[in-house]
């Protein structure tokens, strides 16, 4: 696999950062693009634009065709049951509040708990954290050891008979702790309680295969698939998808609308109110062939020598701290430098070119159990190379001789 090849197919790199090439390193925040996804993106508006589920015209069918052709690929990648349990959102974010939104209508009440984990980003609390509200369920945290995991056992610990659902992610964007998923998901069904999977971390970085896992719900960001923003997707379990009612009211959702009565239409129409975002999920088509060329293996390898790689020079940086030391990790490089705000490091690195991202990551639970109210964090992309590293590591140097550091 030739990296600077692969690299060229991204336009973004031609720019320079204060007359420095880019290195970005902020891709667990959002990819970068491809120019085929960019070119779909243009193609479809300056040829063959029309809305979607409607009209009869030739464009609305060849578009219609072509965004349902999406989802078809969608299914194959994930390897989904069925193309109906492929629902397009505007986001990971949205995926969660819909099925907080339905299931918690449904089948929520008073002391009814669900169980997270405190590695949990934002998206995959707030929305829980909206019925404990409105409705007075609790909200249960497994706990994260020192190594920046959550176990097996921890969530086994926390559920009890009024666990309705266990909501947790696949792979943490702070310490890269890869979550066993399917294992979680045993454990659960041997219970009854369904599961939903935050796959925000995971989707653009390992191989998904959703009957294997098995879990009842995931939630995946397109935008972090090297695929455009403002689309997301939630693959749900077609008897959930059946079940639940709808997420939002409006056009395309229903079958008849009388001044009586309304029903809904059928799947995952029934999921998908209003004008979609055509564009993007039609441009996603080639984030996944994309994907697909280079093949998830070779991703999955690529991605592992690199972070190998960026662990072994930072944990040799000394006063470089890093978050977390899970056993099994994904494309995330997580850091403190006692004496260093994480947003003086980041804001001196952009100077040098080197796009990473400072904060609380949208995980401020993580945060405080971890004791710190930021932290520095760099991420990877297949385009990254060693090279990228070694120039992060350069200007992590140069940050600490400002800060008069050894
Ligand atoms: C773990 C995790 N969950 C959820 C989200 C939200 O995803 P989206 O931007 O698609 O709404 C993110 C994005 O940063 C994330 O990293």
């Amino acid at each position: 696999m030739n990296i600077d090849n692969i690299k060229k197919e991204f336009p973004i790199f031609n720019s320079k950062i204060h007359n420095n090439d880019l290195v970005y390193l902020d891709s667990a925040n959002s990819s970068q693009k491809p120019l085929v996804v960019i070119n779909r993106i243009y193609d479809f508006y300056t040829k063959e634009f029309s809305n979607v589920g409607r009209s009869v015209h030739y464009l609305a069918v060849a578009a219609t065709n072509l965004y349902e052709k999406t989802r078809s690929s969608v299914q194959k990648y994930i390897n989904a049951k069925d193309k109906n349990e492929i629902v397009f959102t505007k986001g990971a974010t949205e995926a969660i509040n819909l099925v907080a939104n339905t299931f918690g209508q449904k089948y929520l009440k008073e002391g009814d708990e669900i169980l997270i984990t405190e590695l949990e980003h934002h998206s995959n609390y707030v929305p829980w954290h909206f019925l404990r509200k409105e409705k007075g369920i609790k909200i249960k945290f497994a706990e994260v050891n020192n190594d920046g995991e959550i176990t097996i056992e921890s969530i086994e610990k926390k559920i009890t008979n009024k666990t309705k659902l266990i909501a947790f992610t696949h792979l943490s964007n702070v310490t890269g702790a890869i979550l066993p998923v399917k294992e979680i998901t045993e454990l659960a069904h041997s219970k009854k309680i369904p599961v939903l999977v935050d796959g925000c971390q995971s989707a653009p970085h390992l191989k998904l295969d959703m009957q294997d896992l098995d879990c009842d719900f995931y939630a995946i960001s397109c935008h972090k698939m090297y695929g455009p923003t403002g689309l997301g997707i939630l693959y749900a379990k077609k008897k959930w998808l059946e079940d639940l009612p709808p997420y939002q009211g409006g056009g395309g959702m229903i079958g008849q609308v009388k001044k009586d009565g309304i029903s809904y239409g059928d799947l995952p129409n029934k999921y998908e109110a209003g004008t979609m975002a055509t564009a993007q999920v039609i441009a996603f088509d080639e984030s996944i062939k994309f994907l697909e060329k280079i093949g998830i293996h070779n991703i999955m390898q690529h991605e592992k020598q690199l972070m190998d790689y960026g662990e072994e020079i930072l944990r040799k940086n000394n006063s470089v701290k890093l978050v977390g030391n899970p056993k099994k990790k994904g494309a995330v490089l997580s850091f403190t430098i006692d004496g260093i705000h994480p947003h003086d490091i980041a804001t001196i690195l952009d100077e040098d070119g080197v796009a990473i991202r400072a904060g609380h990551h949208c995980c401020q639970i993580l945060h405080d159990k971890l004791g710190l109210t930021s932290t520095a964090r760099a991420s990877l992309g297949i385009y990254n190379t060693t090279d990228d590293i070694d120039k992060l590591n350069l200007s992590i140097n140069k940050c600490k001789k400002i800060f008069n550091l050894k």
